[in-house]
């Protein structure tokens, strides 16, 4: 008789859920890799993200990726972090080690990922403004500081915003919020919109002047959400990246803290997912 192998069960978890192009990339990878792995997507009410969670550890799974708007109760769920995850204080990857739920957070390293082996792009003494002071900026403000670039600037519709973001990252590295003046009054090499702007479809304007005739624009959506921002961007002749090659770089990330092994992304894989969105 054949020999059966074991379905390992992974899953990720968000509101809303169904549009997550996760299950396509890690069942690809698993293909590729000859793993026997299941992938589901996990709706979940605000108040039952930990109940859906332990449902599915207790009933054999093995590792989820959590979305928005819960990696904060992720990271508040893990027993154990590691030292990314600590500092952004959300978690994106969970695992179960004998026993104990450890949180990771692979979105940091993803985005770098692709700007270093992708765009070919070196953040080291570069200056660089995010806009926005939500979830998406602190999940990457790390690792962009692991990278040593000569300044890192936060732009965000409230100030207040911003302003909390500097003070929380201010200990680890060259980090200030600029206002609407200093804006224009500033160039960056790389400017990287981490706001939400892009899912309410609503349009998109920056002041041209603060990009140089190398800098380019990165914008941690993709799909729909980024149709805005990657128009303007045409429409003022600037090198533009889509959040698409981060996605598939955490979830290779993610891949390797279950299984152990990174899985190698191809444009395979690229042409699956922009069928997809
Ligand atoms: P996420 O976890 O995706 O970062 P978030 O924590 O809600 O989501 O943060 C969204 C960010 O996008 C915030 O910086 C928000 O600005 P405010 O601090 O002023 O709320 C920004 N944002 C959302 N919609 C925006 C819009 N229409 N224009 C400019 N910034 C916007």
């Amino acid at each position: 008789m054949a020999e059966q192998k074991l379905i390992k069960k992974y899953a990720v978890f968000g509101n809303p859920i169904e549009h997550s192009l996760s299950p396509t990339i890690h069942e690809y990878f698993a293909r590729k890799l000859d793993i026997n792995l299941s992938y589901e997507r996990i709706l979940c009410d605000e108040d039952k993200f930990e109940f859906k969670l332990k449902k599915f550890f207790d009933s054999g799974g093995l590792g989820c990726n959590v979305t928005l708007p819960f990696k904060r109760e992720a990271f508040l769920f893990a027993e154990e972090k590691s030292d990314v995850a600590k500092v952004t204080g959300a978690v994106n990857t969970i695992s179960k080690k004998n026993d104990v739920f450890f949180g990771d957070n692979t979105d940091g390293a993803g985005f770098i990922r692709d700007l270093k082996e992708n765009i070919k792009f070196d953040i080291t003494d570069k200056r660089v403004l995010i806009l926005g002071a939500g979830g998406a900026s602190m999940g990457i403000i790390p690792n962009i500081f692991l990278e040593k670039p000569k300044i890192l600037r936060i732009f965000n519709r409230t100030l207040d915003n911003a302003k909390i973001l500097v003070e929380r990252f201010s200990s680890i590295g060259n980090i200030n919020y600029v206002d609407n003046s200093d804006l224009t009054e500033n160039q960056f090499d790389l400017v990287i919109n981490a706001t939400s702007q892009g899912m309410n479809q609503t349009s998109f304007d920056l002041p041209r002047g603060i990009f140089n005739d190398n800098s380019i624009f990165y914008d941690l959506s993709y799909g729909k959400a980024s149709t805005n921002v990657k128009n303007w961007a045409a429409e003022n002749n600037i090198q533009f990246f889509d959040g698409l090659g981060m996605l598939i770089e955490q979830a290779a990330d993610s891949f390797l803290i279950w299984e152990g092994v990174r899985p190698n992304i191809t444009e395979e894989l690229k042409n699956i997912l922009i069928k997809e969105l």
